[in-house]
């Protein structure tokens, strides 16, 4: 009988694809994939550690695994970025984990499971990605690296302790993944990367905008998306690059985290908030329909009243479609630690709903436009409410449910009537 292996991911767009690649790795080494942890030989956390949340669900988790393991073989990974931040220190709190093995080692798996490895946090020169072997969760969809690591330096963050510094893949690699991953009926591609647009090409020096010019010329191209931007690295050849591709994603998530130039200052973003809101004017300038998503941290060390005033301030003036937005949570080793008077949490939770109530407007208001309207939607199956109707994404990411030929084939892009603009979700018909 197979070996079969339980995988739990936690975490971002990386990491996702992370897991999608250590998949691909087990299945080719005859590995099958369970969905029930109590049917395992092989149990993998990929875990997260952007926030403190994240990284203590990881430990409950692990004494779940412990008396599991009391019981039957069982050989227990912990992957992702707290095993890159804490280490050796993990087999420490948790000597029942057989090994650790860290972001940069994902393509290395071989030689944790059969060299022994037990602590693998290192950034080997070989990245070593075997795209061809990618377990892709969708039919129509591809998640493609184009870059790793990151080099900013955010003073709240810990992706550049955990992810390591900025390299990007060579421009014919991703070339040939993205050819390959089209060759197998996908249709929409997703560059990542933690700056995604920081993309330079290693051996030539092309740029991103090349990069997306590139993609988006290859037929069959039908949507192109990206991220993570950072709006100090938005250039005139990826906004040109956007305006004169109709299939790159006219949907931008470029995160800002706030809205006040102070906090933006301790926080090393880079940037000012009238600096951000003209990198906004000049996309806007360049394509018209473009609209935006983002990110914000509340309660940043020292944020004042004011501060959070202009946050709101500049949540109206944007209008983004969708925003995530997150209480700060110290993270080990990080200058924030050292920066200002932590803000009291009553007052932090209170600013986080206000900045979503504020939001919910937006996007009601967002929907309810959409009433009435044909939108590009893509195909992406049977709805999983009504099997009788269809399921796709608008280019903002906006499920809609629709009648329509039931024969239709996942990937096509069709005009889709909205009629109905539920909480998050879009429904509506198909034109002729
Ligand atoms: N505390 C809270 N939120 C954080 N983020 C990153 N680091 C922290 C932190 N220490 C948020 C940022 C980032 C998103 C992925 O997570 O908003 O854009």
């Amino acid at each position: 009988m197979s070996k079969t292996f339980f995988i739990e991911t936690w975490g971002c767009q990386m990491n996702d694809l992370d897991t999608q690649r250590l998949s691909g790795n087990l299945k080719l080494r005859g590995y099958q994939r369970v969905e029930d942890e109590t049917a395992a030989d092989l149990i993998l956390l990929n875990t997260c550690s952007i926030r403190e949340k994240s990284e203590h669900k990881v430990f409950s988790r692990l004494g779940r695994f412990r008396e599991m393991k009391q019981e039957r073989a069982l050989t227990i990974g912990v992957c992702g970025c707290v095993a890159q931040q804490e280490g050796e220190a993990i087999l420490k709190r948790a000597p029942w984990v057989d090994f650790v093995m860290g972001p940069g080692n994902v393509g290395h798996l071989d030689a944790v499971l059969d060299g022994g490895r037990t602590v693998a946090v290192d950034f080997p020169e070989d990245r070593h990605y075997d795209y061809l072997a990618i377990d892709r969760p969708s039919a129509t969809k591809a998640q493609v690296t184009i870059i790793e690591g990151c080099n900013k330096n955010c003073t709240f963050c810990i992706v550049p302790t955990t992810r390591g510094r900025e390299v990007s893949r060579p421009f014919d690699d991703v070339l040939n993944e993205v050819r390959a991953a089209l060759e197998s009926g996908r249709v929409e591609l997703e560059l990542l990367g933690q700056t995604v647009n920081a993309y330079r090409c290693p051996i030539s020096g092309r740029d991103f905008g090349a990069l997306l010019r590139a993609i988006a010329e290859l037929s069959d191209v039908k949507r192109l998306r990206f991220m993570t931007s950072h709006p100090a690295e938005v250039s005139d050849s990826m906004i040109a690059a956007m305006r004169d591709h109709a299939n790159i994603s006219r949907y931008l998530h470029l995160p800002v985290q706030s809205g006040s130039s102070a906090v933006l200052r301790r926080m090393k973003r880079l940037y000012t908030r009238e600096k951000y809101l003209e990198i906004i004017a000049r996309l806007r300038d360049a394509i018209p329909e473009i609209h935006f998503s983002t990110d914000f941290i509340v309660g940043f060390p020292g944020e004042t009243d004011d501060d959070f005033a202009q946050t709101l301030s500049l949540i109206e003036e944007v209008r983004y479609g969708s925003l995530f937005a997150f209480k700060y949570s110290p993270r080990p080793g990080t200058p924030a630690l050292r920066i200002g008077q932590p803000v009291d949490d009553a007052i932090a939770s209170e600013r986080l709903t206000r900045l979503f109530e504020l939001h919910e407007q937006h996007k009601r208001e967002r929907l309810e436009g959409y009433r009435g309207r044909v939108l590009p939607v893509l195909v992406e199956g049977p709805s999983r409410h009504d099997p009788d109707m269809l399921a796709g994404r608008t280019d903002d990411n906006f499920v809609v449910n629709f009648s329509g030929d039931p024969s239709t084939r996942p990937g096509s892009m069709l005009g889709v009537r909205i009629d109905q603009a539920q909480h998050h979700t879009l429904r509506g018909q198909v034109v002729a």
